[in-house]
């Protein structure tokens, strides 16, 4: 038994092999492109483990798919690999729609020929888990109720528009071929070995770096976060005993505002690293021009994930940002690696 796990060296990805590890012993083939947002620092505990593979490589890559999938004949297959980041989509869309819808629906096609090959017994039991988000039914309005399965797909952004596509064809290679597909649509993930491109990781290190804090527009955009590991549980979960061909919401119930999340992490570095000068991180906070598009509010309800397959969360916000903030000032070697002069070109694009 084997999986095959895409986009690996990224953030969920890579939390999603290391707790893989720490309670089964079944192996996993780690495929990832290694992008600006795959990092192999975060497998490098894993050095030397003998049921760890890493391949570089694109999920679009057919005869390098097959040929893993072929050699290593997995149970299943985990697609964590996407362009991730809104903002990057909104200046440049084209990796998105490459990797995010044609990427995996070459991934889909090499999958759905190994399939074809499998005993009677191992077709039934196979899996292809599709990693995707809320981001897909696009913006809720105040006191709307939270997303459930059956809200409509409305994308609002290039990144949320290719994750749809994706999430479609996905639905049709189970409704036309049959193939055994699962689908998850998580809110916002935060924890260790996030790219400091995103919200939170951002002002942990702009706030320890003396820099601004940019909040777009109001700040009073609400997402709902889950702590990185709650996702990959309920992963795991899913992929134990979620019902072919459907969709599972992954959430934590913990709907913020931006600008509530932004103080939540600067009263924390209070205590934790306080300012040389006594003063409080809030004051690097800075409004700076919204996001174009800016989707308002998602929320998710994560009932039927509860009721049907019996997952929670085990942190609720208070604890999961203790534990990352923590993880961040540990780990500033890490954060310092990744912040690259391409990574530093980024910034300079986005907020001059
Ligand atoms: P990430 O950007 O941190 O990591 C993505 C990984 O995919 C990187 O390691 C990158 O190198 C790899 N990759 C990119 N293109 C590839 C390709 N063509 N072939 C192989 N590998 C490729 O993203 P993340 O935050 O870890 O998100 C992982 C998945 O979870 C994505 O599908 C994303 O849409 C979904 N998701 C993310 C969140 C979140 O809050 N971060 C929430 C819900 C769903
Ligand atoms: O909801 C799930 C999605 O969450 C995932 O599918 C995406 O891959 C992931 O990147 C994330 O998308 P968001 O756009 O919600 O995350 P981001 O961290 O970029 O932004 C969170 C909120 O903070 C959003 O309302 C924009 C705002 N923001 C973000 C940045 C980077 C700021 O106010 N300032 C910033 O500098």
């Amino acid at each position: 038994m084997t999986l095959l796990v895409t986009g690996s060296a990224g953030f969920i990805g890579a939390n999603f092999v290391l707790d893989w590890f720490a309670a089964h012993d079944e192996p996993v083939v780690s495929l990832d492109k290694l992008t600006y947002a795959g990092n192999l620092q975060n497998l490098q505990s894993l050095e030397g483990n003998p049921r760890h593979t890493f391949v570089p490589g694109d999920i679009g890559d057919a005869a390098l798919v097959d040929r893993l999938l072929a050699e290593h004949r997995p149970r299943a297959v985990i697609n964590f690999a996407a362009e991730s980041h809104v903002d990057r989509s909104i200046r440049g869309p084209e990796d998105f729609i490459q990797t995010n819808i044609v990427g995996t629906f070459h991934l889909l096609e090499s999958v759905r020929a190994y399939w074809g090959t499998l005993s009677a017994a191992e077709k039934t039991g196979f899996r292809f888990l599709h990693v995707s988000t809320d981001e897909v039914y696009g913006s809720l309005e105040p006191g709307a109720p939270a997303f459930t399965e059956q809200h409509p797909y409305q994308p609002n952004s290039p990144y949320s528009a290719s994750k749809a596509a994706s999430d479609h064809l996905v639905r049709a290679y189970h409704h036309t071929y049959g193939l055994p597909v699962l689908t998850t649509n998580c809110s916002n993930n935060y924890g260790p070995y996030h790219f400091p491109e995103k919200l939170i990781p951002l002002v942990i290190r702009n706030a320890l770096a003396g820099e601004t804090l940019p909040i777009y527009g109001d700040g009073r955009q609400i997402r709902d976060w889950l702590y990185v590991r709650d996702h990959c549980s309920a992963i795991r979960r899913v992929l134990e005993a979620g019902l072919v061909g459907e969709t599972y919401n992954v959430g934590g119930w913990n709907e913020k505002s931006n600008l509530d999340v932004v103080h939540r992490i600067c009263d924390t570095l209070d205590q934790e690293a306080p300012r040389s000068d006594g003063r409080s991180y809030r004051e690097q906070i800075r409004f700076v021009k919204d996001r174009p598009g800016h989707d308002r509010r998602y929320a998710i309800d994560a009932t039927r994930l509860e009721r049907d397959l019996g997952w929670k969360p085990a942190e609720t916000f208070e604890t999961g940002i203790a534990k990352t903030v923590r993880w961040y000032l540990d780990n500033q070697d890490w954060v310092e690696n990744v912040a690259s002069g391409a990574y530093r070109e980024w910034l300079n694009k986005q907020y001059k």
